[in-house]
């Protein structure tokens, strides 16, 4: 049964949305975008959501505002898990500063006790990533910034949605960056992203830095960037966040099948679940000793998978050529080579769920 590994959500609405727009005459940074911002930040839960090309760009020109406002120097280190997308590196990079790669703990997120570890003089921040839409264990990791004096910011890009003891992922801590990517939970058909906080300050920063450094049409306060968003994506995200909880829920009843179907088999690891969470299952990825083949396997029965990652960040010839001393990170590197994500989106059905399951249990003769 083909069974794509995530499907986004298109609707008749949302092409009408599309030409709306079109007609309108008005595409960059407009009623939408601001209509957009609002809404998310509502659903957040927090004051400011200031929209971007992508999370890689909403986050670098973060780091310019950290960078602005003293938060952040050269050279100054920040904690990051080596188990997540390497973009979740870059902004930090880019902006001067050294990132020190920690491990994750047996829900793939990062090991609070492993951040505490890591830090140095030099620390200034955290970056836990809510990976494959689990919640990181907000509160240690929360409990070991305050004791150290660091902040932290939220990596929501694949956990738009997701709570952790009643809170939304992204209105936790100083702020959080998402993204709009198109396989992501909330997506925009393109490219897209964003960052929420409380921070007025920051927010603003952000606000101009995006946009020339404008303060209004012909002042520029600053040195900035072109890195805007557009009309038609902010229409499209207004329609798919107004379903994002739905769909969300789609996910985790998904979930509960494959659960139900696949729990208990021997050779199988299945994901654990952080008590007092609601994960939002971006991806739904089971832990195999020959996992290349089942992907294969898989594959000619209709059914995509995806590993993600097969590097883990620490292990990229990117970082090898930047870092001298690279560590090594037992757990992340473990868990690579067995990793594989199985189809999940909103609107998964329950029998290519089934479908899948059985084919993975004719796969191990379960
Ligand atoms: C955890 C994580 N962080 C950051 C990013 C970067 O997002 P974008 O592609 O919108 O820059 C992604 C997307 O791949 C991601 O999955």
């Amino acid at each position: 049964m083909k069974t794509p590994l995530s499907k986004p959500y298109v609707t008749q609405e949302i092409k009408d949305a599309v030409l709306r727009v079109i007609d309108g005459g008005n595409f960059i940074l407009g009623k939408e975008c601001e209509a957009f911002e609002k809404e998310m930040a509502a659903h957040t839960g927090v004051k400011h959501c200031v929209l971007s090309c992508n999370w890689t760009a909403a986050m670098y020109l973060f780091c310019l505002a950290l960078k602005k406002t003293g938060k952040l120097r050269e050279g100054d280190e920040v904690i990051i898990p080596s188990h997540t997308a390497f973009p979740s590196c870059e902004p930090f990079i880019h902006a001067g500063a050294v990132v020190k790669f920690v491990d994750i703990d047996d829900t793939y997120t990062v090991d609070p006790a492993l951040i505490e570890k890591a830090i140095t003089k030099r620390s200034v921040g955290i970056l836990p990533v809510h990976i494959y839409g689990q919640p990181c264990n907000m509160d240690r990791i929360k409990a070991v910034a305050m004791a150290n004096g660091l902040w932290v910011i939220e990596d929501c890009a694949q956990a738009q949605g997701a709570k952790y003891k009643g809170a939304r992922v992204g209105s936790m801590t100083m702020a959080a960056g998402f993204s709009f990517f198109p396989s992501k939970n909330l997506t925009v058909f393109g490219d897209g992203g964003a960052i929420t906080t409380n921070d007025d300050q920051l927010a603003e920063l952000v606000r101009k830095l995006r946009n020339h450094g404008k303060r209004d049409k012909f002042t520029n306060d600053m040195i900035g960037f072109n890195l805007r968003f557009n009309e038609i994506n902010a229409a499209i995200g207004r329609i798919q966040l107004r379903e994002l909880d739905r769909l969300n829920q789609g996910r985790r009843d998904a979930v509960a099948l494959y659960r139900k179907l696949l729990g208990g088999i021997k050779g199988l690891v299945l994901p654990p679940e952080r008590p007092g969470c609601e994960p939002v299952y971006h991806m739904f990825v089971i832990q195999v000793n020959n996992r290349d083949k089942l992907a294969k396997f898989l594959a000619e029965k209709g059914v995509s998978t995806g590993i993600h990652y097969p590097i883990a960040c620490h292990q990229q010839p990117a970082i090898k050529s930047l870092y001298k001393s690279i560590p090594s990170l037992p757990m992340t590197e473990f868990v690579v080579g067995r990793i594989l994500s199985l189809p999940i989106y909103g609107e998964i059905l329950p029998e290519q769920v089934t479908f899948t399951c059985d084919c993975i249990k004719e796969f191990l003769k379960a």
